[in-house]
């Protein structure tokens, strides 16, 4: 087992198990892994902090009514967020191979397609998703050289669909390639550690200033004080439990990847509830900056009134309505959300990349630019037809994220052997009797969540495809 000394992770042998061979195969052939533990989190937090957080927890929570649903959302985050994050752990962790090998590994081929299903899903998100970092990118700049624009339903209309939203796409694509070609712990590591306190201290920083506009009041209010009617609409519980597992970068083996460069001696218990509050807190923080700032305007009505553009035009009115001040606040408020973007962008293409070098040993720089140009010409489309965008949003959220959670729980619940053990090792004694309660709650309570998720987003999928379709 001399492979495990060149991967530098974790120095332990391997189990012995029916795959040990292929294993073993795959760690001599150094296996990059993370540089420290502290690198791994920041990077998973920063797979995890993205627009998620910035954009649609703002959103999603002005649709559904406020504080409600941001209990919902902390109760989905607890009992479906950390149990899959862990089960996505075991499996990365537990066979140092990405989500295709990891799979097949422990399951037999009859797998591999649930794998497939992941990278798809990578691809697709990427695809829109660098569309919407590009107007981010757009914001920024504009703020910085010319203050944000007077009209801003119109500037958007005018930046996010055509050829300016292309060529910001393309810019933000070559962006993320870069990074990730550099490898994990030069490349996504280096960026991650450099960024994430940077985009938490200005996070943190703009709510503590949020606090300070005369009229915030109102938002504090819709944002924390819960109108229990909603707590009890099942759609609302679907809503916080999707919105949880898009935030915490689940159902499509993005902590699958990122763990199995980690090593064996730290505990995934810890390291997924360390993960997931980090991802609540950002979430929350930035409802702490947007509400207030929204309300303190009077704006309130243009954020829940559209969706995909909600932020983008009534922040910007906002931050220009500021004067001075506003322009700065704007300036890093959209700096914070490019981050977050972009060590997100950098997870999801690593997620292919990954399976590109381990499954047909392709090399990381001819992985990272082949799927990056592929995943820059789908791009095109979303960057061309806002529509679209809402489509592929759609159709990746509403079904092969709940299709790919539901998978990671019932493989990881009822098919992977010992799944605790894996789990256990690394994590304190004290915590084994728990883990028969996250295998239980694998088995039975998040595969009914999943479906209840699956089944309460069916109409919204066909409403966006109808729009797509439909031209309307
Ligand atoms: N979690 C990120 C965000 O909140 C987006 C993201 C990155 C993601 N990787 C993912 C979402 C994997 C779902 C699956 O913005």
């Amino acid at each position: 087992m001399t492979g495990d000394l060149h991967t530098g992770a974790g120095g332990e042998a391997a189990p012995v198990t029916g795959v040990a061979s292929e294993r073993a195969v795959a760690t001599e052939t150094t296996r990059e892994a993370w540089n420290t533990r502290l690198g791994f989190v920041l990077a998973a937090v920063g797979s995890a902090v993205g627009l998620g957080n910035m954009w649609r927890f703002s959103y999603i929570t002005a649709e559904k009514g406020g504080a409600a649903f941001v209990i919902l959302y902390i109760l989905m985050t607890l009992v479906v967020g950390i149990p899959i994050m862990m089960a996505e752990f075991a499996l990365g962790r537990g066979t140092r191979r990405s989500s295709i090998g990891a799979l097949r590994l422990t399951g037999g081929p009859r797998w591999a397609p649930l794998g497939y299903l992941f990278i798809a899903a990578g691809i697709l998100i990427l695809s829109f998703y660098s569309v919407i970092a590009g107007w981010v990118m757009r914001y920024a700049l504009r703020g910085i050289a010319s203050g944000f624009p007077t009209e801003a339903a119109e500037y958007f209309d005018q930046i996010a669909s055509g050829a300016p939203a292309m060529g910001f796409h393309l810019v933000f694509m070559i962006v993320t390639i870069g990074i990730v070609m550099g490898g994990v712990q030069k490349g996504i590591e280096r960026a991650s550690v450099i960024m994430m306190p940077a985009l938490f201290l200005i996070v943190v920083g703009l709510a503590v200033w949020a606090s300070t506009l005369a009229g915030s009041g109102a938002g504090y209010r819709f944002y924390l004080t819960p109108n229990f009617e909603a707590l009890l609409s099942l759609d609302t519980l679907a809503a916080a439990a999707s919105q949880a597992f898009f935030s915490l970068s689940l159902g499509m083996g993005c902590m699958l990847t990122f763990s199995s460069y980690l090593s064996r001696q730290e505990s995934l218990p810890r390291e997924a509830t360390v993960i997931s509050f980090a991802d609540f807190s950002v979430a929350f923080i930035s409802g702490l900056v947007v509400f207030p700032v929204i309300f303190a305007l009077g704006l309130q009505g243009a954020v829940g009134a559209s969706t995909l553009g909600a932020l983008f035009i009534s922040l910007p009115g906002a931050f220009l309505e500021m004067g001075g001040v506003g322009r700065i606040v704007g300036v890093l408020f959209f700096t914070a959300l490019f981050i977050g973007a972009l060590t997100s962008a950098i997870s999801l293409l690593e997620v292919v990349v990954s399976a590109l070098i381990d499954e047909w040993r392709i090399p990381r720089r001819t992985a990272a630019i082949g799927a990056g140009i592929l995943i820059t010409l789908i791009g095109l489309w979303p960057a061309a037809d806002l529509n679209a965008l809402g489509a592929i949003d759609a159709v990746v959220s509403n079904i092969f994220l709940p299709v790919g959670a539901l998978g990671t729980a019932l493989f990881v619940g009822w098919l992977m052997k010992n799944p605790i053990d894996e789990v256990a090792h690394g994590a304190a004694d004290g915590l084994r009797p728990w883990l028969k309660g996250w295998l239980w709650t694998l088995r039975i309570v998040v595969p009914i969540l999943l479906v209840l998720v699956l089944s309460s987003s069916l109409p919204a999928t066909r409403e966006a495809l109808a729009g797509l379709f439909g031209g309307g």
